[in-house]
C-alpha cells in the first residue's frame, strides 16, 4: 500500500465532510496547513496501530474531528504562543531555565494561594513549575492524585478550573512555564468511563482491560513486574460488580486504559487537548512506558508505545504546538533515551543521572557515573534532559547492569548495598531513607526520603554533630551543582531548596501510611518562604542558580563526559563553541589533588572558577576540599 497516497486521499475525504465554518479565514488556513504538514505522519502512526480494524477510517475521521474541536476551542493568546514557539523551539535549552515540582496543597494550600507564591518563584529564578496532579480524584488514597476521575475538573479542595486557567495566565505573564501531568496510562476507577464499565456498558468495558477469568491475566502475569508489591501482588484486580479482572499496573483503583481500542486513543486525545488549552507549556507523560500491552512481553517500552506517543505528539503539533511532552520513563537507560525525540518527547527526566549521583555519594567513587554517562552520550539537539536529584517518587536504581559488570560491579548485589546504605542499615551510613515497595518474593526494594535526609542532615542534626551537619550541607550543594551545570533543564523538588528533612507524619494517616513516598512529600509553609529553616543552604543554592543563569555556557552547549582525574571525582566539559567550562566534583569527604596535567585539555593557562569567583593558575596542582566542586570557565 502506498501510505502517502492513502493518507492524502483520506485527508481530502475528511476535509470535505468537516465543517470548518466556525473558524475565521486565517484560522482555517492555519488548521489546514498544520494538517497538510502533520497529517501524513499521524496517519502513518495511527495506521500502524489501528489499520487492521475494519472501521479504521471511521476512527481516523473522528480523530480529526477531535483535533478540530481542540483547535477551535484554543484561546487566541495561546495561538499566538504557538506561533512564537514554532519560531523558538529550543526555549527549554536556555541557561535561564530552572524548574520546580510541587504539590498545590503542600505549596500554599490551593491554586489561589499558589498564585501568591509567584514572587517567591521569581526570587529563586524559577520559570518552570510542575504542579503535581490536581484533578478530581478519589477521596482518601488517590496515589497522590495519579488516579484521575475527571481530567476536566480540578480537585475541589484546590480550586476550580477557572482558578487553574487564571494561574496559567498569571504564570504566562511572568514567563513561568506551567507543566501539568497527563496521566494517560490509567484513569481512576471513579472516572465516568470506569463507572459506565462497572454498570455493564460493554463499550466502556472495552476502554479497559477486563477479563472474565484469571486465565489470560495469568499468562500476561508471567512476564510482568510488580510496581507496588507492598499493597497488592500482581497486576490485576477483581472488580466485584462485573465479576471481572481488571488490569491495574499500579494500585487497584488505577485502571489501565486499553490503547488497542482506537476509541480510547481518540477520547484521551480530547482530554489531552483540554489540558493543553488550559495554557500549559509541557505535559508530563505519566507512566508512558506501560501504555502498550503485548502478550509474552514485560508490557513496558513496547514499540507501539512509541508509535502512540508519536501520534499524540502530531496531534499537539496540529492543535497546540507550543506544548511539549516530557517523558517519565523510569526504566533501563537504553529504553529511557528511546522516548527522546522532537517527534516523541522533547523533554525527559534523567533517572540514570539521578540514581548515579546518589550512588557516588554512597560509594565516594565515580567510575559508574562516568562510564554510564559516556555510554548514554548525547541526545538530540532538539531535546533536553530534565535533571533532578529528588522528586515525589522513590529512587529506583535503574543503572545498566552491563556497564556495572564491565567495572566488576554485580548489579544485583550493588542495588542491595544501595538500599541498605540509604535506609541507614549499612554501618557508617549518613542517610535516613525509608524502604519502599519491598517485594517479599525477590527482596527487592526502592528508597524514599527527602534530599536533605538522604544527604545526612537529619541524622547529623539529631546527633547534634556540627561536623556532620557541615558535611551534609556540602552534599546538598554538591548534588544541586550537578543538575545546574551538566546540561539540560534543572528541576528542583519543593522543600529541597530549604533542605527539609523527612516528615514522618504520614504514618498517622490511614490513607497514606502504606505508601512511604509521603515521607518526602512535605508541606512548605509561608514561614519557610520568608525565612528558610536552613538559610545558609538556601542562600548558597540561590547563588549557584544565579551563576548558572548568567553564563550561556550552561545553556545551549555540548556536554563531554571526561575521564575523571581520580576515583573520587566526576568531570565534564561544557562547550558552546565560544566558551568552555570544566566542571569537577569531588564526591568524597577527603581532600583531593588534581595534577596540572589534567588541565592541558583546556589549552589555557588560567581559568575563572565561577563558584568561588577567583582566577586559577592551571599550571599548578589544584586542591579540592571535601565535597567541593569547581566550575572552571575559559574562553
Ligand atoms: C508515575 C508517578 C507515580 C505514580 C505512577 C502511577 O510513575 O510518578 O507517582 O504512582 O506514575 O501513576
Ligand atoms: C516504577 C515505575 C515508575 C513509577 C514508580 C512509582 O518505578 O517504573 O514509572 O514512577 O514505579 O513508584
Amino acid at each position: 500500500m502506498d501510505i502517502s497516497k492513502e493518507s492524502a486521499l483520506s485527508l481530502s475525504r475528511i476535509l470535505q465532510s468537516l465543517d470548518l465554518s466556525g473558524l475565521s479565514k486565517t484560522q482555517k488556513n492555519v488548521f489546514v496547513q498544520r494538517l497538510d504538514e502533520h497529517f501524513p505522519s499521524l496517519f502513518q502512526h495511527y495506521y500502524d496501530v489501528y489499520g487492521w480494524q475494519y472501521d479504521f477510517f471511521y476512527h481516523l475521521q473522528s480523530l480529526v474531528q477531535v483535533l478540530f474541536e481542540g483547535f477551535a476551542a484554543r484561546p487566541r493568546s495561546l495561538k499566538s504562543k504557538d506561533m512564537a514557539r514554532i519560531d523558538n523551539p529550543h526555549w527549554h535549552k536556555k541557561e535561564s531555565m530552572l524548574g520546580i515540582a510541587c504539590y498545590v496543597d503542600l505549596f500554599g494550600g490551593d491554586l489561589k494561594a499558589l498564585k501568591k507564591r509567584i514572587p517567591y518563584f521569581k526570587s529563586m529564578g524559577i520559570n518552570y513549575v510542575h504542579l503535581m496532579p490536581l484533578f478530581k480524584a478519589p477521596e482518601g488514597d488517590s496515589d497522590g492524585g495519579y488516579a484521575v476521575s475527571d481530567y476536566r475538573s480540578v480537585n475541589p479542595s484546590l480550586g476550580d478550573i477557572d482558578d487553574l486557567k487564571n494561574l496559567a495566565a498569571a504564570f504566562n505573564k511572568e514567563d513561568i512555564n506551567l507543566v501539568l501531568d497527563f496521566v494517560f496510562n490509567h484513569t481512576s476507577d471513579e472516572h465516568q468511563w470506569a463507572l459506565k464499565a462497572k454498570s455493564g456498558s460493554t463499550e466502556h468495558q472495552a476502554y479497559y482491560w477486563m477479563f472474565d477469568s484469571k486465565d489470560i491475566p495469568n499468562r500476561y502475569e508471567n512476564h510482568l513486574r510488580e510496581i507496588f508489591p507492598q499493597v497488592r501482588r500482581g497486576n490485576f484486580s477483581f472488580e466485584p460488580s462485573t465479576q471481572k479482572w481488571v488490569w491495574t499496573t499500579f494500585n487497584n483503583f488505577q485502571w489501565d486504559l486499553n490503547y488497542s481500542n482506537p476509541s480510547v486513543f481518540n477520547a484521551i486525545t480530547g482530554e489531552m487537548l483540554f489540558l493543553a488549552n488550559i495554557g500549559c507549556d509541557a505535559l508530563r507523560l505519566d507512566a508512558l512506558a506501560f501504555i502498550w500491552k503485548e502478550m509474552g512481553t514485560s508490557c513496558e517500552n513496547q514499540p507501539k508505545a512509541h508509535t502512540l506517543i508519536q501520534a499524540f505528539n502530531r496531534c499537539l503539533q496540529i492543535v497546540s504546538p507550543a506544548v511539549v511532552f516530557k517523558s517519565e520513563a523510569i526504566v533501563h537507560p537504553d529504553e529511557v533515551v528511546k522516548y527522546i525525540d522532537k517527534e516523541e518527547c522533547q523533554l525527559s527526566y534523567n533517572p540514570l543521572l539521578m540514581a548515579l549521583i546518589w550512588n557516588s555519594l554512597a560509594t565516594r567513587k565515580t567510575r559508574l557515573i562516568t562510564a554510564s554517562m559516556k555510554k548514554t552520550g548525547t541526545i538530540s539537539n532538539d531535546c533536553s534532559w530534565v535533571n533532578y536529584v529528588r522528586c515525589h517518587d522513590d529512587i529506583g536504581w535503574t543503572f545498566d547492569d552491563q556497564v556495572a559488570e564491565e567495572l566488576g560491579i554485580n548489579g544485583e548485589d550493588h542495588r542491595r548495598f544501595l538500599n541498605q546504605f540509604y535506609t541507614g542499615r549499612f554501618a557508617g551510613s549518613f542517610a535516613n531513607g525509608v524502604p519502599f515497595g519491598e517485594n517479599p518474593s525477590t527482596g527487592d526494594c526502592r528508597v524514599c526520603g527527602s534530599l536533605a535526609s538522604l544527604c545526612g542532615l537529619e541524622r547529623a542534626q539529631a546527633e547534634n554533630d556540627s561536623a556532620a551537619v557541615e558535611l551534609a550541607e556540602k552534599r546538598i550543594l554538591l548534588v544541586h551543582s550537578i543538575i545546574l551545570s551538566i546540561g539540560g533543564l534543572p528541576l528542583l523538588y519543593a522543600g529541597d531548596d530549604f533542605a527539609l528533612i523527612n516528615d514522618y507524619g504520614y504514618q498517622q494517616d490511614t490513607a497514606k501510611q502504606h505508601d512511604a513516598r509521603w515521607v518526602h512529600r512535605i508541606d512548605v509553609s509561608n514561614d519557610m518562604l520568608e525565612r528558610s529553616p536552613n538559610p545558609q543552604i538556601t542562600d548558597l543554592l540561590k547563588r549557584l542558580i544565579q551563576i548558572r543563569q548568567s553564563n550561556a555556557v550552561f545553556g545551549d552547549a555540548n556536554t563531554h563526559f571526561l575521564d575523571a582525574p581520580n576515583e573520587h571525582c566526576f568531570a565534564y566539559l561544557r562547550d558552546n563553541g565560544v566558551q568552555k567550562c570544566l566542571c569537577i566534583v569531588n564526591f568524597s569527604e577527603h581532600t583531593v589533588h588534581i595534577h596540572s596535567d589534567y588541565f592541558t585539555q583546556l589549552e589555557q593557562s588560567i581559568a575563572l572558577d565561577l563558584v568561588s569567583g577567583s582566577t586559577l593558575d592551571l599550571k599548578q596542582t589544584m586542591i579540592l576540599d571535601s565535597y567541593q566542586f569547581t566550575w572552571l570557565k575559559v574562553s
